[in-house]
């Protein structure tokens, strides 16, 4: 009898793995089973708890207890928001050493439980981090994701759709690469509904303008460090972001989102992990999407693989 269990399981009960787990019991139907790891064990209880006496108010009812390891055995996907956050004055770079140390000793015993679901990495820099579970895991690279540029893309579609007062959902434009500073838009590929946006740009001069492009790109860009210095930490938005993927692998969606994924000559890179417009479904990464990208677009998104790349040592591991 095949069960329609659909089990994550969420190791790192902080604020951001916390706003995770309530956006999927708020927006339910998306898994039934939903399990708690945390080196405190007292505070993934108490989690479970709170988020278990909501249930009598969400949509729908799902299985939810704090666990361990081995729970990780018969899991669809493993989520991993545990480690250090970036604080005011830090890049998010700035925490690779410390959540290299973290993963370590998360991902191993992971994989130990049999686990031989899809990973899905929030951990900055999470870039790196999800290059670092691939390496640790050994798990093919189609299931081994982080979250991208996926948050960037939907803060951009916000700032966008604010600009030309249309509906986030019409404007198709991504954020690409590195999920920090060298992160961009493509803006030869940004479309409102089925029109270019440049063209939009030239056809009405008096209304828009390419300099509030680049004022938008650079909001997005630094939308997490005005978002730290207001409130200590970012979370709902990237909780979200999680939630929006697991709906995507859970229900076999085939929906393009910008995830970290290995790159394996696509864009002309190999083994990189960054930000690119994938497909998602079941079996997590199907295809990575190859923007038609012009030669300055084509720059920046190098620049972007080279910090990455300057960045990952696989002799810390
Ligand atoms: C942010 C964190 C998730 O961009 O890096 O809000």
């Amino acid at each position: 009898m095949t069960t329609d269990r659909r089990k994550v399981v969420l190791i790192g009960t902080g604020m951001v793995g916390m706003s995770f787990a309530y956006s999927l019991v708020n927006q339910g139907g998306i898994c039934n089973e939903l399990v708690l790891i945390d080196v405190n064990t007292v505070r993934a209880n108490g989690e479970a708890m709170d988020l278990n006496h909501g249930l009598a108010f969400a949509k729908s009812n799902m299985k939810i207890y704090a666990g361990e390891y081995k729970d990780c055995k018969d899991a669809d996907i493993v989520v991993i928001a545990a480690g250090v956050a970036q604080k005011e004055g830090e890049t998010r770079l700035d925490l690779l050493k410390r959540n290299v140390e973290v993963f370590r000793s998360i991902v191993t015993p992971v994989v130990r439980s049999g686990f031989d679901g899809i990973f899905l990495v929030a951990t900055n820099p999470v870039d790196i981090m999800t290059r670092v579970t691939y390496e640790l895991s050994r798990f093919g690279a189609s299931r081994v994701i982080g979250t991208g540029t996926s948050l960037d893309t939907a803060r951009l579609r916000y700032l966008l759709g604010d600009y030309f007062t249309v509906d986030p959902k019409n404007i198709h434009a991504y954020v690409i690469g590195e999920h920090g500073d060298s992160e961009f838009v493509p803006l030869s590929q940004v479309m409102m509904a089925t029109k270019p946006v440049m063209k939009i740009l030239e056809d009405e001069r008096n209304s828009y303008c390419i300099d509030d492009m680049q004022s938008i790109e650079e909001q997005v860009r630094t939308a997490a460090y005005k978002i730290i210095e207001a409130k200590r930490a970012t979370y709902y938005g990237i909780g979200m972001a999680l939630t929006r993927i697991v709906k995507a692998i859970l229900g076999d969606e085939n929906s393009v989102l910008t995830v970290s994924a290995k790159l394996c000559g696509e864009y002309g890179y190999r083994d990189v992990f960054i930000g690119v417009p994938s497909i998602i479904g079941r079996n997590g990464v199907k295809e990575i999407i190859e923007l038609d990208l012009n030669e300055e677009e084509k720059e920046k998104f190098k620049s972007s693989v080279n910090v990455l790349n300057e960045h990952f040592d696989p002799l810390e591991l």
